[in-house]
């Protein structure tokens, strides 16, 4: 089945401006996260998925691409990247790149071609350029349109460094056919699709009218002018085909913010890409009726078109979920929850640590577009996004030898690496021993779960062979089931288990 290894994976996101700087210049690269490959080896990872590395004016953390076959000098050298592939490979990490094809960056050569040749040039139609705007918004505030000095308008879903591209334009499906080549043939084990439900728009343009403008709000219809169309599936299936070329092993994951898991479910057909981020389970708050209806709905909706479950917690678009859900025991608990679950599952750089939202940065150091497109009245997302502690008790925490591109909190010198490699009880030591025993007991990963009857506070499911996990959601202590032995806990190992704790335990 290892050709088949996505189906029960778990992927670590590297967000790579916050990683680990190699270079001194407080911004994370390639030779920091080289240096720090044997750290996410004896993690226990299966794969990583490195946020955009390419060349690009970081409008957008990087999500502006200007040019897709190559690497921002910020972060090294297309060298470095292909020795970066081959050393995590040599290590048993495989290495999935961010794709990013709903848009460009304004720098890239096309667009800035379409701006020098005028309205009506073939040039322009790579994009979508009119002559007067519609009322959609860009998702992180403000209209979707910008108007260009000899008056037309164009869209971008997203900031105005980023124009939207023209996905029924033949020159744009063969460009990204090739680029998605050019890193197959680098030997990458996939790719990360962001925003895969945005790439094909009515081409009608139709005014929106009331709807809702935010990154993680659902389409909320079926026939949305430009979230979940049904046309952007036909671009999957030819890039399905295109990978396989390459081998079954080959992979894609979905960015799809969609309305239900049976739109999600759409996404991940056979013949169209492998898995998408579970996004309902993100967005779930800590309560145990909730999370079972979601579990419940996903296994079913994926499993209908046999494609795995996938689980995620948190990424660098949401506020990290130690402070959405109110603090570390709940973390602990929700992480065996989610290893605990039937098939993959994606780790936000971080997590591992217990690292919380930093909800106080300066306002002269956001960076995240959403703060002055939405006339600096939403913060936006550097606050998930602040560069990692290693080691140290001050600030920059083993990050760089210069200052972090964003403060770190001092209150992290208890949660860098050095702090807690050496302790059992930590949040690193919790995550390394759940994804050793969740690699080598068979229970774990694809299959199935049954649920055991419990008090509707308590999630309780079997996986075979013989493992039970229990979550206690509720107030009160309960007791744990009848069990040989228990094979991991978030809370001090007992035969109760305590609010707020979970459980994993061999019958
Ligand atoms: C995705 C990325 C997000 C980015 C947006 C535009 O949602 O995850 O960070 O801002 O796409 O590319």
């Amino acid at each position: 089945m290892s050709e088949q290894w996505w189906r029960d994976a778990v992927i670590y996101q590297v967000y790579l401006r916050s990683f680990a700087d190699g270079s001194g210049d407080g911004i994370g690269d390639l030779a920091g996260l080289r240096a720090r490959l044997p750290y996410l080896a004896g993690l226990g990872v299966d794969a990583l998925w490195i946020t955009p590395w390419y060349p690009s004016p970081m409008a957008d953390g990087g999500y502006d691409v200007a040019d897709y076959r190559d690497i921002d000098p910020v972060f090294g050298s297309l060298a470095e990247a292909e020795a970066l592939i081959d050393e995590a490979h040599a290590r048993g990490l495989r290495v999935l790149v961010d794709i990013v094809p709903n848009h460009t960056s304004d720098r890239h050569p096309w667009f800035r071609a379409a701006l020098d040749a005028g309205p009506g040039a073939p040039e322009r139609e790579r994009y979508v350029f009119r002559d007067a705007p519609n009322d959609w918004r860009s998702v992180f505030g403000g209209p979707a349109w910008t108007r260009v000095a000899d008056g037309q308008w164009y869209l971008h879903l997203f900031d105005a460094a980023q124009p939207d591209l023209n996905w029924d334009h033949p020159q744009v499906r063969a460009e990204f056919r090739d680029v998605l080549r050019f890193w197959l043939d680098r030997g990458v084990d996939g790719f990360r699709v962001d925003v895969a439900h945005g790439m094909v728009k009515d081409p009608a343009l139709p005014d929106l009218g009331a709807d809702p403008e935010g990154l993680v709000e659902p389409p909320g219809r079926a026939d949305h002018p430009h979230w979940d169309r049904p046309g952007v599936h036909e671009i999957f299936r030819s890039w399905r085909k295109l990978a396989r070329r390459y081998g079954d092993d080959r992979v894609f994951v979905a960015e799809a913010w969609v309305d239900s898991p049976s739109r999600l479910a759409r996404y991940v057909r056979p013949h169209e890409l492998h898995t998408a981020f579970n996004f309902d389970f993100l967005r779930c708050p800590w309560d145990a009726r909730r999370l079972r209806s979601v579990i419940d709905s996903s296994i079913e909706a994926l499993g209908a078109v046999g494609a795995p479950a996938t689980w995620v917690l948190s990424n660098h678009d949401v506020i990290r979920h130690v402070t959405r859900y109110g603090g570390l025991a709940r973390a602990r608990a929700a992480v065996l929850l989610m290893l605990a679950l039937p098939g993959g599952a994606y780790l936000y750089q971080g997590e591992e640590l217990g690292l919380d939202e930093v909800d106080d940065l300066p306002e002269a150091v956001l960076r995240d577009p959403t703060w002055e497109r939405s006339g600096r009245t939403r913060r936006g997302r550097d606050g998930c996004r602040v560069p990692l502690p290693w080691c140290g008790d001050e600030p920059p925490f083993g990050f760089s030898t210069g200052d972090p591109w964003l403060p770190q909190p001092a209150r992290w010198a208890d949660r860098t690496v050095g702090a807690q490699d050496d302790d059992p009880r930590s949040m690193l030591n919790l995550y390394r021993a759940a994804l050793r025993i969740r690699a080598a007991h068979p229970a774990f990963g694809d299959g199935c779960l049954s649920w055991l009857d419990s008090c509707p506070e308590v999630l309780a499911f079997r996986r075979e062979p013989g493992v039970v996990c229990v979550v206690n959601l509720g107030p009160e202590p309960v007791p744990l089931p009848p069990h040989r032995t228990v094979l991991l806990s978030s809370d001090e190992p007992a035969d109760e288990l305590p609010t707020d704790a979970a459980v994993w335990l061999a019958i």
